[in-house]
């Protein structure tokens, strides 16, 4: 940094020193990597003494920059600095330390709201936080390309924890808000939003807006029928259909507002999911793990809420979030489900909607975005989870505090206290 202040100096110099007209000095680079340039200057306009102070000031102002810089990075050496220089010089400083002191508050300050507003930003995946926080506003991005008509879909990215992929899908239903046949597929966001570059499939048919995409397969419930059907992405392909036991279907229990989503598929950092409601669970939402390469259910946690009661949900990091309508605006997350706990608590975080209706609601571990089809329109909404209580390291500001305050003299010493 200094060769190019000491050279910046001396070319804001130059004018004084060559009052004349402005003229090109011709330049080489030295070894050293400085700027070389030889100014030959005619005697009547050198002002020597002129220069030499401007030399001499630059020097002092190269200096105290010097002095400023360690202070910030090292605060015993301020102290040693410090308690080397003069009076005046002192003053000065101490003045410049506290405005830098404040900035290095202000500037904690403002990383501590943030990251107790918006949560830290998250590595992709990652599950190092304590449960949702808060939803931004809702983004939207385009309305889908089967057009107004088709009210119900879902759409998202592949929902495994996987950052090599960066697949998206939308998936609008029949007109009539139950039909799942036709998908589109994207390589990239860039892709979707352009509408470019894209694969469009029809697959059989599925009931409802209960689709899901997880680790190149889509999983949706088979039209008529308590079955899961898994379809290989690449091939489009029905690789797997299996019943879901107990699993109630045919839009016995949906959710308010949302028709034919019986079995509504989740996938989220700790797996796949399938929410669902049974007799026996007289309608309330059931949750069950899947084993993804044999639709197996690996185990299955029972929540109290009535699943008509309830406008949709997704997982994420194994905790089920609940949401129902508050008005045509307004959705509340009103209920969680932990189930690496077997834990339930209602909470209240909002959520506002462009349109009345929530059908696929698709949550995503890479960017930590909820991906809704919102009554024809693709938004997504920016999630933040609670940090955890350990606090990142702090910069070395507090340490600077024993620094005198500003109408105190002058000269510090070993016993002088914050
Ligand atoms: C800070 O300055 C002191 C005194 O010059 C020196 O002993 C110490 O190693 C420095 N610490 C760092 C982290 O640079
Ligand atoms: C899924 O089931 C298969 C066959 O039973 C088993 O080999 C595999 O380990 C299971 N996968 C997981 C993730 O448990
Ligand atoms: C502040 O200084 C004290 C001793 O002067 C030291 O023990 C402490 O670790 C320092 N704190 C930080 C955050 O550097
Ligand atoms: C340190 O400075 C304070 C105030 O300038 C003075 O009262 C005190 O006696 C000094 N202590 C030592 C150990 O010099």
């Amino acid at each position: 940094m200094q060769p190019y202040l000491a050279l910046l100096i001396t070319i804001l110099l130059l004018p004084l020193v060559l009052p004349g007209q402005p003229q090109l000095v011709p330049g080489s680079r030295g070894e050293d990597g400085l700027c070389h340039c030889v100014v030959y200057l005619t005697n009547d306009l050198i002002r020597l003494k002129e220069l030499e102070q401007l030399q001499s000031t630059a020097r002092e102002l190269m200096d105290k920059y010097d002095q400023e810089f360690s202070k910030v990075a090292n605060g015993s050496l301020t102290l040693k600095l410090l308690a080397d220089s003069d009076q005046l010089g002192l003053c000065a400083l101490r003045q410049e330390v506290d405005i830098l002191k404040s900035q290095l508050r202000e500037c904690e300050k403002q990383q501590e709201e943030a990251s107790r507003h918006s949560g830290l930003p998250l590595p992709p995946g990652s599950c190092a936080h304590g449960g949702l926080q808060k939803v931004s506003r809702p983004f939207v991005v385009q309305l889908n390309w089967r057009g107004f008509s088709h009210k119900a879909g879902a759409w998202g990215r592949d929902s495994a924890p996987n950052p090599d992929s960066s697949l998206y899908w939308v998936a609008p239903l029949s007109e009539d808000s139950r039909y799942f046949e036709y998908y589109q597929l994207y390589k990239s966001y860039d892709d979707l939003v352009l509408m470019k570059n894209y694969k469009e499939r029809s697959m059989g048919y599925g009931d409802g807006s209960g689709n899901t995409v997880y680790e190149n397969f889509m999983y949706f419930n088979y039209y008529g029928t308590r079955d899961i059907a898994k379809v290989d992405l690449s091939s489009n392909t029905l690789v797997l259909q299996r019943p879901l036991p107990s699993a109630t279907y045919n839009n016995r229990f949906s959710y308010v507002g949302v028709s034919w989503k019986d079995l509504d598929f989740a996938g989220d950092e700790n797996g796949l999911w399938v929410l669902y409601a049974t007799e026996e669970s007289k309608g309330n939402l059931v949750v069950s793990r899947l084993n993804t390469s044999t639709l197996d259910v690996e185990k299955t946690w029972h929540t109290s809420q009535y699943k008509p009661a309830m406008s949709g949900a997704f997982m994420a990091c194994g905790v089920l979030y609940a949401l129902r309508p508050l008005s045509t605006r307004q959705e509340e997350i009103f209920y969680a489900f932990d189930t690496t706990t077997g834990r339930e608590h209602h909470l209240s975080i909002l959520l506002d909607k462009m349109l009345e209706t929530l059908h696929g609601i698709n949550y995503s571990p890479l960017d930590h975005k909820l991906y809704v089809y919102n009554d024809g329109y693709l938004v997504n909404y920016d999630l933040s989870f609670q940090t955890l209580k350990h606090r990142p390291s702090k910069l070395p500001a507090e340490n600077l505090s024993w620094l005198p305050t500003a109408p105190k003299p002058i000269k510090p010493n070993k016993s002088s206290s914050p």
